[in-house]
């Protein structure tokens, strides 16, 4: 299927193209630009500032596309979670929950415009997700999902519209987001939620419509103020909103906090706008899992057993096998080339990027790593921050650890462990050996239970082995030392000198043999 592309807010600038973006099943297209949806507005007292006092016609200012920020509701605890973390610091899919959400928001705005709020914990907030380069506004005292965006006046003023996420709902697409503007745009609301049908609504807002099949809301009734007949209703709120800014804020004042937590709920705005004969619709979801949100430790694994299940499926769908994906565990950022097989029980977790035409067995657990085409990581591998070059054969049982960079058709097998080394073309260290801290040429041999002793105590010394040296079983290198080019070390020496290039290195004593000692010593001992 085609991507969908979303079309500039800024004239001319497509600041949403997303030719990667693997679209669900359900049937859209979202071909609106900005001027099509202006064209076909009808007058109202909410449209926004500047579509209202531009010419729609026969002038030749062409029409300004309004402002649009996303903020994002984020500063909350998350008491249900009983956590010292802050809840959208929670991970689900390998990154935090707000991770998702800016990801989500920064496909439909630049991130110049979107504005994270803030408060619990926030300085760890704001340094776990800084790289993203949106803004952060503090919302000190938590009191409420309305007190949130009456904290973000300021920020957003400048713009006609702003879209609002909630930071704890991980699985919102940029698509989602994209119509439910789209459609606040066309019916010039000034406040337009995302509802969904739940087949158990527990715990959110009801949307209470104003006559049944109008796209017209009444209230947002939260769970705990529900009658009971207003708790049958499985149309939810999910948290997701666009307010044209200027209606909101001259009304935000009116909210209260005389409900039962006391603080100022942003969907008290529905009734509140009502009233004061602004236009409240609501959008639904034909895809309302995207909504759910991670209250409790239970909703985190639900949803991250979604989200992974779904990038499996996406992986899938581009030409990856994945045997038992349910066992599977492959983080969202995860990149993995088509025709590579990953067995059950294997974890890619982080940034890892895997190429094509690899085998990944079971109980493989691969971080933030790379792998080339054509690498088979056998069984029970563990390899983290690592790059292995194509063709390359791990396992069973290897741990590569940070800073091992395996070669092109290189091997390293059962229980070998590497560190911070570079391992050369077509060079193997298959069994029970520590390489850390080394520099190893191409085609070399390093025997079963070679060691790099690279620390003194106090500091790490690195080991040189050049191209085509072969290493006896069991010796010990004690850096710093160097093995030249075609040089040999004999099995279980121990190397404290450099070996210069083609020579061959003893470095143990020599074999003794004291004949018929057994037989005597068993003669004394009968004598006794
Ligand atoms: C909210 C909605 C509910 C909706 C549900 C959907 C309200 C009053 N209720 O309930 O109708 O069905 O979301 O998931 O809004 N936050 C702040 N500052 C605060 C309080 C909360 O930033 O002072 C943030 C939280 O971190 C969270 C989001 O706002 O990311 C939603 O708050 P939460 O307490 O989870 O609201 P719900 O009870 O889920
Ligand atoms: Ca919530």
């Amino acid at each position: 299927m085609e991507a969908p592309q979303f079309f500039a807010v800024r004239p001319g600038k497509p600041i949403l193209a997303c030719p990667n973006v693997k679209l669900p099943a359900w049937p859209f297209r979202v071909v609106s630009s900005f001027k099509v949806i202006l064209g076909r507005m009808k007058k109202s007292k909410t449209a926004a500032p500047r579509s209202r006092t531009a010419p729609l016609a026969g002038a030749n200012t062409p029409l300004a596309p309004p402002r649009i920020a996303v903020a994002i509701m984020a500063a909350g605890k998350g008491t249900r979670l009983k956590s010292q973390l802050p809840k959208v610091l929670h991970e689900v899919g390998g990154k935090p929950l707000l991770a998702h959400v800016i990801a989500a928001a920064t496909r439909v705005v630049p991130a110049g415009d979107v504005y994270a709020i803030i408060g619990h914990e926030a300085d760890r907030v704001r340094s776990a997700l800084a790289r993203t380069g949106v803004s952060f506004v503090l919302q000190a005292d938590q009191r409420g999902t309305g007190h949130a965006l009456m904290v973000a006046q300021k920020s957003l003023a400048a713009y006609d519209h702003v879209i609002v996420l909630s930071g704890d709902a991980p699985m919102i697409l940029p698509e989602t987001i994209g119509r439910l503007r789209n459609f606040h745009l066309e019916e010039q609301a000034a406040m337009t939620l995302l509802s969904a049908d739940l087949a158990d609504p527990a715990g959110y807002g009801r949307v209470v419509r104003k006559s049944a099949g109008s796209s017209e809301v009444q209230a947002i009734v939260e769970e705990k103020a529900a009658s009971a007949t207003q708790k049958k209703i499985r149309e939810i709120n999910s948290g997701f909103y666009v307010f044209a800014v200027k209606p909101l804020f001259a009304n935000i004042g009116k909210l209260s906090t005389a409900n039962p937590h006391g603080e100022y709920y942003l969907t008290d705005m529905a009734e509140i706008l009502r009233r004061s004969k602004h236009r409240v619709v609501a959008w639904k979801t034909p895809t309302p899992g995207e909504v759910l949100g991670g209250n409790t430790r239970s909703e985190l694994a639900a949803i991250d057993a979604r989200i992974r299940h779904a990038k499996c499926e996406q992986l899938m769908a581009d030409g990856v096998t994945i045997f038992y994906p349910d066992t599977c565990v492959i983080d969202s950022d995860v990149a993995v080339a088509p025709d590579t097989v990953i067995e059950p029980f294997v974890q890619l977790l982080g940034n890892t990027r895997i190429g094509t035409a690899c085998r990944i067995r079971s109980y493989s657990v691969i971080r933030d790593s790379v792998i080339g085409d054509g690498v088979i990581v056998r069984p029970g591998c563990v390899i983290e921050e690592a790059r292995v070059a194509s063709s390359a054969v791990i396992g069973p049982y290897s741990h590569l650890r940070p800073g091992s960079d395996i070669g092109e058709g290189a091997h390293v097998g059962n229980f070998v462990e590497t560190k911070k080394i570079r391992l050369g073309k077509g060079s193997k260290a298959n069994h029970l050996t520590y390489l850390g801290d080394a520099e190893i040429g191409s085609g070399v041999n390093i025997g079963a239970g070679t060691i790099t002793c690279n620390y003194d105590g106090v500091r790490k010394h690195t080991t040189t082995i050049d191209d085509g040296a072969f290493i006896g079983s069991d010796s010990t290198l004690v850096a710093p030392v160097r093995v030249g080019k075609g040089a040999y070390v004999a099995a279980a020496s121990c190397i404290t000198e450099n070996v210069p290039e083609d020579s061959l290195a003893v470095g143990r004593a020599r074999q003794v043999i004291k004949e018929g000692w057994v037989r005597e010593k068993r003669a004394s001992r009968k004598a006794k």
